[in-house]
């Protein structure tokens, strides 16, 4: 479904990502893991568009959407939940959910809207209070939000349960499951990378911009301490 080549994306001077290349199969899980500064951001927002790589190539359905905008990829149905959630401060919960379907049709937006509020009670209470009074939870539910109004096909996570109580990370990761469930394929980049590992079909461990290494999830679990190498967690 995805397929990222020789990927390298630079902020100036700084290299973020190098010759990166994965792949993302319909129906699956997907995880990036690595440490801080690794370049998973870099990684999931030159998929999207929102930073243009130096070189490298970038597919979606075996069409080439290297030089694509936000927007166009959102059509094509692939949504970002952004590090840092990026909302809009000024506007209401419910405006920022409307302007996160702004490629849906207006009669799906509103029953999207309903699905969305029933998955994240909390969001169906503050309605019309502006995001920027939302706690960091309430905040990072509006964002994952967000990102299912589209209804996309592909959903690219960025720490999705960064600054979540743990029965909210649980439901998030729930969710995460049951999404691929119907039929939603997910690229999710988690810091909580053991939690990531009960639940993804592969995961690519990335260093100072490279991919270092893919595996099955599989594969890790059974590799503790590799993977704690990796991590940085272990010598
Ligand atoms: N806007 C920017 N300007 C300059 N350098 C940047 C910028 N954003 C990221 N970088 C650099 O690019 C590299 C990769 O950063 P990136 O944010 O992609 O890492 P990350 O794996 O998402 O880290 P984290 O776990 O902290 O979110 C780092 O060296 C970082 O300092
Ligand atoms: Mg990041």
């Amino acid at each position: 479904m995805l397929k990222v080549e020789g990927l390298t994306t630079r902020y100036g001077s700084i290299t973020g990502l190098r010759d990166a290349s994965i792949v993302v199969q319909a129906g699956e899980i997907v995880g990036v893991i690595g440490p801080n500064g690794a370049g998973k951001t870099t990684l999931l927002n030159t998929i999207i568009g929102l930073l243009k790589p130096a070189s490298g190539t970038i597919s979606f359905d075996d069409a080439d959407v290297t030089a694509l905008t936000p927007e166009a990829m959102l059509r094509r149905g692939v949504a970002l939940v952004p590090e840092q959630r990026r909302l809009f401060t000024e506007l209401t919960v419910e405006e920022n959910l409307l302007v996160a379907g702004i490629t849906c049709k207006a009669s799906d937006r509103h029953e999207r809207m309903r699905e969305i509020k029933e998955l994240f009670p909390v969001l169906g209470e503050r309605t019309t209070m502006l995001a920027g009074y939302l706690s960091g939870g309430e905040a990072q539910q509006l964002a994952i939000g967000r990102g299912l109004m589209s209804s996309p096909r592909l959903l690219l996570m960025d720490e999705p349960t960064l600054g979540l109580a743990p029965n909210l990370i649980s439901t998030v990761f729930d969710l995460i499951a049951r999404l691929r469930e119907d039929g939603t394929t997910l690229l999710v980049v988690e810091q909580n990378a053991r939690r990531l590992l009960e639940i993804a079909d592969r995961v690519y461990l990335l260093r100072t911009g490279n991919v270092v290494s893919e595996a099955t999830a599989d594969a890790f679990r059974g590799r503790e301490n590799l993977f704690d190498v990796y991590m940085g967690t272990s010598e």
